[in-house]
């Protein structure tokens, strides 16, 4: 009997060990956040503030997160609480704190990486000022 048990729980085992080996279809893989901070922006930035970040696309008048615009000279604490807790809470940014509190539509993987994402929409001059007015620190 003991022995039957123990060959019943070498075939599962076996039979573990090929699911494993199987194609890694369906499994899930470490996320590049880069991909995902795009992703991000497509889903849930575009609707108000452009494909490429060009604002102004709505009646909302969501501003410029491109470089045409003044978002680099905002904090990522800034940057990040207008995300989670939307404009009221981003200390009423122009024209009014109308964008839509994101925090519990966002994981924080997903609100980091749409914070790098919008960097990548700035020049090269905008981030370094940005870099240079302490953007990674304190408001
Ligand atoms: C429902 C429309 C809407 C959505 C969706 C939205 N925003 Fe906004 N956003 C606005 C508006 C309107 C403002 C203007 C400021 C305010 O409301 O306080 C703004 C302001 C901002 C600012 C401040 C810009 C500045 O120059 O002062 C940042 C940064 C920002 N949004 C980032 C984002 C990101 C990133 C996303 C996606 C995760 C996003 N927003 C989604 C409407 C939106």
């Amino acid at each position: 009997m003991r022995f039957l048990t123990l060959f019943a729980l070498a075939l599962l085992g076996a039979g573990c060990a090929a699911g494993t080996d199987a194609t890694p279809t369906g499994v899930a893989t470490p996320v590049d956040p880069a991909a995902l901070g795009r992703q991000t922006f497509v889903s849930y930035c575009v609707p108000c503030h452009g494909a490429s970040g060009e604002g102004f696309v709505n009646a909302l008048d969501a501003p410029a997160l491109n470089a045409d615009g003044q978002s680099h000279l905002l904090s990522d604490a800034a940057i990040l609480s207008a995300i989670i807790d939307g404009g009221a809470a981003s200390g009423g940014k122009p024209p009014g704190g109308s964008m839509a509190p994101l925090g519990d539509a966002l994981s924080a993987g997903q609100e980091a990486a749409v914070l790098q994402y919008v960097h990548t929409l700035w020049t090269d001059e905008q981030r370094a000022a940005h870099e240079a007015a302490g953007g990674h620190g304190e408001q």
